[in-house]
C-alpha cells in the first residue's frame, strides 16, 4: 500500500485551492462570540472542515478512506467534547432556549453518526463532499447564528 505524504499533499492542495474552496470556510476573527474557550473550539471545527475539504479535492484515484475515517472520528470526538462544554455554559446562565439548542446539537451528532463505513469506502469523493457540506452548513447556520444568540445572553448575564 502506498503511504501518501498526507501533510505535504494537504499543504499543496490548500495552496492550490485557497481562492476557490478553502476561503469559503476559513476562520475569521469576525466569527468570534467573545467567549474565548468557545471561540477556540469553534476555530478547531473550522480547521477540521478545512482538512475535510482538502481530502475531498484530492484526485479521484487516490485512496482516501483512512483519511476520511480519521477526520470523521476526530470530528465526532471533538463535537461531543465541544457540545458538552457549550451546554455547561448554557445551564450556567439558565438559557431559556437550552433544550432547543441541545436538540440541534444532538441532530448534528446524528448526522455524523449516520455515515456508513462501506458507503464511504465505495464513494469517497461524494461522501467527503457530503461531510464537508454538513459541516459547513452547521458552522454557518449554527455557530454563526444560533450560538451568537446565547453568547449575547451569556455576556449580558456575566457582565462581559
Ligand atoms: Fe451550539
Amino acid at each position: 500500500m502506498t503511504i501518501w505524504p498526507i501533510k505535504k499533499l494537504m499543504k499543496e492542495r490548500t495552496e492550490r485551492f485557497k481562492n476557490k474552496v478553502i476561503q469559503m470556510i476559513e476562520w475569521k476573527d469576525s466569527y468570534r462570540l467573545g467567549i474565548d474557550i468557545i471561540d477556540e473550539q469553534h476555530k478547531k471545527l473550522f480547521d477540521i472542515a478545512e482538512d475535510a475539504e482538502t481530502i475531498m479535492v484530492m484526485p479521484e484515484h487516490v485512496d482516501r478512506f483512512d483519511e476520511i475515517i480519521t477526520i470523521l472520528n476526530e470530528l465526532r470526538d471533538y463535537v461531543k467534547y465541544h457540545f458538552e462544554q457549550e451546554e455547561k455554559l448554557l445551564l450556567e446562565i439558565q438559557y431559556n432556549k437550552f433544550f432547543d439548542h441541545k436538540v440541534a446539537h444532538n441532530d448534528f451528532i446524528e448526522h455524523i453518526n449516520a455515515f456508513n463505513i462501506d458507503e464511504i469506502d465505495e464513494h469517497q469523493t461524494e461522501k467527503c463532499l457530503e461531510l464537508v457540506r454538513i459541516l459547513i452548513d452547521w458552522l454557518i447556520e449554527h455557530v454563526l447564528e444560533k450560538d451568537k444568540q446565547w453568547a449575547k445572553v451569556y455576556k449580558e448575564k456575566k457582565n462581559m
